[in-house]
């Protein structure tokens, strides 16, 4: 028998054998659940929203990030009456007013790419002196009813030019305080560590760890 399908009837096995508390991830994104899945260890089972067949893109119509995560966990909490936790990360720099932030997807327009939004923001900092910046992940959790947020928030600054192959977002144009590298020079455990996703992620499991209804 192949290692992978061993691999996951020892999981489906484990799961079902010890009747371990199911917790929803509101994403479609594998990577992102594979990566909570190994933090949070055994005490849960994290399922994505393609393990349930929800296979919707839930409208982020909020305008802020507390609003959009709480959007997602609370459609899946009233939908599938499942515990639940989403996330929602933005971009904010304090010259522009906290922008992109929650637009920080689609800062150059609905379909743009990364490049695309990195160029807009270098443009319009362009002759600024204040490049701070901070990157701010908020989480929601809806658990038997009730509302809970962890937040996660790294401080630096936009550089001028791009900088860095790795990483994803404006990640080659963000240098965290005490650091003379961008996000997109550091290895992605590196990053892990220190991020903003890190730290609401770490929140959220220390919460559940000592969680009990
Ligand atoms: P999401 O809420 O995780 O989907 O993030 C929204 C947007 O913020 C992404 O499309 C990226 O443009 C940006 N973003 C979020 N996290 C990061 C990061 O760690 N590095 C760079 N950009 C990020």
């Amino acid at each position: 028998m192949p290692q992978i399908l061993r691999l996951y009837l020892w999981h489906s096995l484990f799961y079902t054998y010890y009747d371990i508390m199911k917790i929803i991830f509101a994403t479609h994104n594998p990577n992102k659940l594979r990566e909570i899945q190994e933090m949070i260890g055994n005490s849960y089972q994290v399922l994505g929203l393609n393990d349930i067949d929800c296979h919707e893109e839930i409208p982020e119509t909020a305008e802020t990030l507390e609003g959009n995560a709480l959007i997602k966990s609370s459609y899946v909490y009233d939908h599938f009456n499942m515990n639940c936790f989403s996330d929602d990360t933005g971009l904010e720099v304090a010259s522009l007013g906290g922008a992109p932030g929650v637009y920080s997807a689609r800062y150059a327009g609905e379909a743009c790419k990364a490049e695309d939004n990195m160029q807009k923001l270098l443009e319009e900092l362009q002759d600024v002196e204040n490049r701070d910046a901070q990157f701010r992940t908020v989480i929601s959790l809806i658990i038997d009813g009730k509302k809970y947020f962890f937040e996660g928030v790294v401080k630096g600054e936009i550089t001028t030019q791009k900088s860095g192959q790795d990483g994803f977002g404006y990640d080659p144009i963000f240098q965290l305080k005490g650091f003379n590298k961008t996000f997109s020079e550091m290895s992605s455990t590196e990053k892990n560590e220190i991020s903003h996703r890190g730290i609401a992620v770490r929140k959220l499991i220390d919460f559940l760890k000592n969680y009990s209804s």
